[in-house]
């Protein structure tokens, strides 16, 4: 078998290369008032259809530099302060901790269910103080977490919850789009998600058009309704031009442009990595190898940003001899936020502590998985897999 290179790889289409140089040639780069005619408002309005509900209809949206910055907004505009709590999954990307530390407030680390691999609603209510303010759900790898029993208890106890969509773009809890459940939906367009920009880009959701407002001006220096009206002046003047202290979360109108083309094509996009997992899921059970792939929950719609699997035994092994033959194998992730600089010694988290978490970071691998993946691709990644325990087993017996 010849080596193949196995590894995510962009879509890039001519419509998507006209978008961009459109922009380029136009010179107007940055949106910096809501409503000016722009490609970050249309991708605003067009992504919001995306992830409309069928009972509610289209949130609003904000679009922002990228996922991380959505996250931090997310936060800030819930009125998050220093001293509140805000319970987060274990094993999850580092940014979904440090966003509640840069707001001030203190991550609390919730363990994870074995087979989806997001945050458990048993061990939220473990975790839970008198301090909780929020709880961040993270829908991981494109599989909803369980958003009834995590609602239930954000009632019972009055707390927000932000859910971290970032993975999940296109995926669904109970027929319904992930990021419309809590309070507000975080969304990341960075280069290993289903919807890829230009390498970097994110979104934040919400019913509350205040919020959506607020997120907005935040990421525009904290210019507010003063700034966006006089804006259009030829010769503005201002009292007041900023609301409050804000950043430079802006998403270049480059990247917007490209994101709006790329999410017309997303749900065939999502429709071939479905296809593609199922593949991976039947060839892996036919080869009865010794790794654990595990059906999405009923309620779930999955987006299949990535294809996890669980290998109790030799998984750094196996993920080297893949990568040797030409296959991007990763784990994600390898370290349980609790146990991780800047928490561990901080809040004095121990191994043992996140049973759940500790041990999928010992055994998870994740398989590329991206619209370009061929049937063949499939079965050349499994081929390999095959030929790794069979190699295995010679040398142990
Ligand atoms: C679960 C999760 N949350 C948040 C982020 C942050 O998104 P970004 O990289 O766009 O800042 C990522 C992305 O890498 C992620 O995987």
């Amino acid at each position: 078998m010849s080596t193949r290179n196995i590894v995510l790889r962009p879509v890039v289409t001519q419509e998507m290369k006209d978008a961009a140089v459109r922009v380029l040639e136009s010179g107007h780069y940055i949106r910096t008032t809501p409503d000016e005619v722009s490609e970050g408002k249309s991708l605003e309005q067009e992504f919001g259809a995306f992830v409309a509900r069928s009972d509610r209809g289209r949130p609003h949206v904000a679009n922002v530099a990228n996922g991380t910055a959505a996250m931090q907004l997310a936060w800030l505009i819930c009125d998050i302060q220093p001293g509140d709590e805000i319970i987060v999954p274990a094993n999850t990307f580092s940014s979904v901790a440090h966003c509640v530390t840069l707001v001030g407030a203190k991550p609390v680390f919730a363990d994870v269910e074995p087979d989806i691999y997001n945050i458990d609603p048993k061990s939220v209510e473990a975790v839970l103080t008198p301090r909780t303010r929020g709880i961040m759900p993270v829908h991981t790898a494109g599989h909803a977490a369980d958003m009834d029993p995590i609602m239930a208890i954000a009632k019972k106890h009055d707390l927000v919850v932000v859910e971290d969509a970032c993975q999940c773009i296109g995926g669904r809890y109970k027929g319904e789009p992930v990021g419309t459940f809590g309070g507000v939906g975080t969304y990341s367009f960075v280069q290993n998600k289903s919807l890829t920009c230009g390498g970097e880009g994110g979104a934040l959701a919400s019913f509350d058009e205040a919020k959506m407002r607020r997120a907005f001006n935040l990421a525009n220096h904290g210019r507010g309704a003063q700034f966006h009206a006089g804006n259009r002046s030829e010769h503005p003047t201002f009292e007041v031009i900023h609301d409050e202290a804000g950043f430079n979360y802006r998403q270049s109108e480059i990247l917007s442009a490209i994101a709006r083309v790329q999410l017309r094509s997303l749900p065939q996009w999502i429709r071939i990595r479905k296809q593609r997992a199922d593949l991976y899921r039947m060839l892996i059970a036919d080869a009865d190898l010794p790794v654990s792939t595990f059906l999405p929950r009923p309620w779930a719609d999955h987006s299949y940003v990535r294809f996890e699997m669980r290998v109790p035994q030799h998984r750094d092994p196996l993920m080297r001899h893949l990568q040797a033959n030409g296959i991007k194998a990763q784990i994600h992730y390898p370290t349980p936020l609790h146990l991780d600089e800047p928490y561990k010694s901080k809040y004095g988290y121990r191994a043992g502590m996140l049973p759940a978490a500790e041990q999928l970071a010992k055994e998870i691998l994740t398989l590329p998985l991206y619209p370009q993946l061929t049937e063949d691709d499939c079965e050349y990644v499994v081929g390999h897999m095959k030929t790794f325990f069979a190699q295995l087993a010679r040398t142990v017996s």
